[in-house]
């Protein structure tokens, strides 16, 4: 979605944010915009010069003069809201006089109300965006202080918004203010910055304040301060990041997706880090902020997510049934929070979310809290506004992850879900010997995933058989069915080939009138109890012709091909049987010529509604 980066210090502003803005692409964007205040004599007005181009930020990068010198500024990519993608509504917006300049992530809801109202009082309007009202409204605002103009123009507006003002009167500073889209500080050595998402700081600084919903800052060259939309100052203690720049860096892969696939050993083992306890059978979850009393007084679990980390959550919620024995279960966290959901004291809510600024996941949480239930996040990115939210939760520590399609941090928040689920399990009825199999089975993980990767070269010459399909079906059972569903997103969103998935125990009772030779399937067979039904399924395939590729603990008969994955625990499983399927999913649209790191209509993080 939309990206912001800012500004200000010593240095050359505009390759800085180029750059910036170019660690932003990631997340999805159709144009692309920079503002800066050109130089002025201190004290005096500057002049704010402004480029915007439709498409990528090199196109934008082509269109920056030489002479565009300036040591303040603001940058952002856009993914159009209000308005098709066009040079007219890439942001920033300026005001009639060039004074003013806005880019803004987020909606304003009554836009459509204001504009009206800006209009009838003669203002012109350049582009078709809800920012461009903003930015009206702050030219227009009486107060003295760009901070006062800044703050009387959000009075006025419904929304939600992350926003960066410059204004040439005032161009010592820029003005930032943050309500549901995320605005991160970066501090540096009398220059400071500001981004939407660390990933544009990064290779500058790693001290950041993350500011909360409701609050603003003062960014000057030396300084910076807080302070609530109401006015009264706030505390900000910088914290640092995890990360440095290089783990943002595409390693010597072709492809972001192809480094995450391939990181997955190493994020595994650094998700189970200094958290099992071997003494007790069970694990250390420092940040769930909930005792052994409160976790027996738990009666059911609801876990919410989007996409794949819904799919993550469904996984998650099996792990616990099994291992922790509690009714546990997961929904898309979109539909949660249009449903006006009974919130009963005894259940214990999961927010999971990869970027932890998921609005549909966001809004959920905030919902759940505002009914007084407890909800944990499963979060991978440190200091999101998810983590923030929930009472407690635990990090899934996958490192950062750029590609649009999740891969690793699938992994790891279900790998965190096998955690969750045991440490619940340990407090209830699991025995000590159990705990004991299945922590066995979760340090075996990182080997048994090297050992899926090592196999890359044989799943690309299925990728290449089966690339011609023009649609596919993914089945599995119980534990397998999430698998089979996470694989089909994970085919769909890359390869732009139509992908469905079914429980295998629902084939006859519909979809069986699809199959045909023309129509392959990935069926997912563990060695289980179910593994007889699963074979039963193929069986059923097979006699109409079907074509059939297996994900399975050893080759089976029935199949055309066979992937074969190394064995663990049962409930342990899904973990790994899934990863073929990403680098089958990888290895299918790299051969169909597909934008893999930025599937088309597709962005990282989906912060709007
Ligand atoms: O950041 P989140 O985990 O909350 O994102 C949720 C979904 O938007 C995300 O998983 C999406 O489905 C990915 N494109 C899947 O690869």
């Amino acid at each position: 979605m939309c990206g912001i980066v800012g500004y200000i210090g010593k240095r050359d502003v505009a390759p800085l944010l180029l750059e910036g803005l170019q660690r932003l692409e990631y997340r999805g964007y159709d144009s692309a915009g920079i503002v800066i205040t050109g130089k002025a004599a201190a004290g005096r007005p500057g002049t704010l010069k402004m480029v915007k181009a439709k498409g990528r930020v090199r196109e934008l990068e082509s269109r920056v003069p030489k002479r565009f010198a300036g040591t303040t500024g603001i940058a952002h990519t856009r993914w159009a809201t209000h308005g098709a993608p066009s040079d007219e509504n890439a942001h920033p917006h300026m005001d009639a006089e060039n004074k003013v300049a806005v880019v803004h992530n987020g909606i304003i809801d009554n836009a459509s109300e204001l504009r009206t109202r800006l209009t009838a009082d003669g203002v012109v309007f350049l582009s078709e965006t809800d920012t461009e009202v903003l930015t009206h409204l702050i030219a227009r605002a009486q107060a003295d202080t760009l901070e006062e103009k800044v703050r009387e123009a959000l009075r006025h507006v419904e929304g939600t918004y992350g926003v960066a003002v410059l204004h040439a009167d005032f161009n010592d500073r820029i003005v930032v203010a943050r309500n549901g889209s995320p605005v991160v500080l970066g501090i540096g050595e009398k220059e400071m910055f500001v981004a939407s998402d660390v990933a544009a700081l990064v290779a500058h600084t790693r001290q950041v304040v993350t500011l909360d919903d409701g609050e603003m800052a003062t960014l000057k060259a030396d300084d910076f301060r807080t302070y609530t939309t109401e006015g009264s100052t706030t505390t900000a203690t910088p914290t640092t990041v995890e990360w440095e720049a290089e783990s943002y860096d595409m390693g010597g892969h072709d492809t972001y997706m192809h480094k995450e696939i391939s990181e997955q050993a190493d994020a595994v083992d650094r998700v189970l880090r200094g958290r099992i306890d071997d003494r007790f059978s069970t694990v250390h979850l420092g940040g769930l902020n909930l005792d052994a009393r409160e976790a027996r007084g738990v009666r059911r679990i609801k876990i919410l997510g989007c996409g794949t980390s819904y799919h993550a959550g469904q996984i998650g919620a099996q792990l616990i049934e099994e291992l922790a024995r509690i009714p546990a279960d997961a929904e898309p966290a979109s539909e949660f929070r249009y449903r006006n959901p009974v919130v009963d004291p005894d259940t214990l809510y999961v927010a999971v979310s990869q970027s932890g600024e998921t609005y549909d996941v966001l809004a959920a949480v905030q919902e759940l809290k505002r009914k007084g239930a407890r909800v944990l996040g499963v979060v991978n990115v440190v200091g999101s506004a998810i983590a923030r939210e929930a009472d407690g939760g635990t990090y899934v520590h996958a490192g950062p992850e750029v590609c649009v399609v999740s891969t690793k941090c699938f992994t790891n928040t279900v790998v965190a879900f096998a955690l969750l689920a045991l440490h619940l399990g340990r407090i209830r009825d699991l025995s000590v010997a159990d705990g004991k199999r299945i922590i066995d089975g979760l340090r075996r993980l990182p080997e048994q995933i090297s050992e899926i990767l090592a196999n890359e070269d044989e799943i690309k010459r299925l990728a290449a058989e089966y690339a011609d399909a023009k649609s596919m079906m993914f089945i599995g059972r119980v534990r397998g069915y999430p698998v089979a569903r996470e694989a089909s997103l994970k085919l769909k969103e890359v390869s732009y080939i139509h992908a469905e998935a079914y429980p295998a125990s629902e084939l006859k009772h519909g979809p069986l009138a699809l199959i045909e030779p023309a129509m392959p399937t990935v069926a997912i067979v563990p060695d289980d109890d179910l593994l007889e039904k699963n074979r039963a399924a193929m069986e059923e395939i097979k006699a109409r012709s079907g074509r059939i590729l297996a994900v399975a603990h050893q080759v089976q008969e029935k199949a055309d091909h066979t992937i074969v994955v190394p064995k663990n625990e049962n409930e342990l499983d899904p973990i790994l049987m899934g990863i073929p399927l990403q680098l089958f999913a990888y290895h299918t649209a790299l051969a169909m010529g597909r934008d893999i790191d930025k599937p088309r209509n597709l962005a990282k993080s989906v912060t709007v509604e």
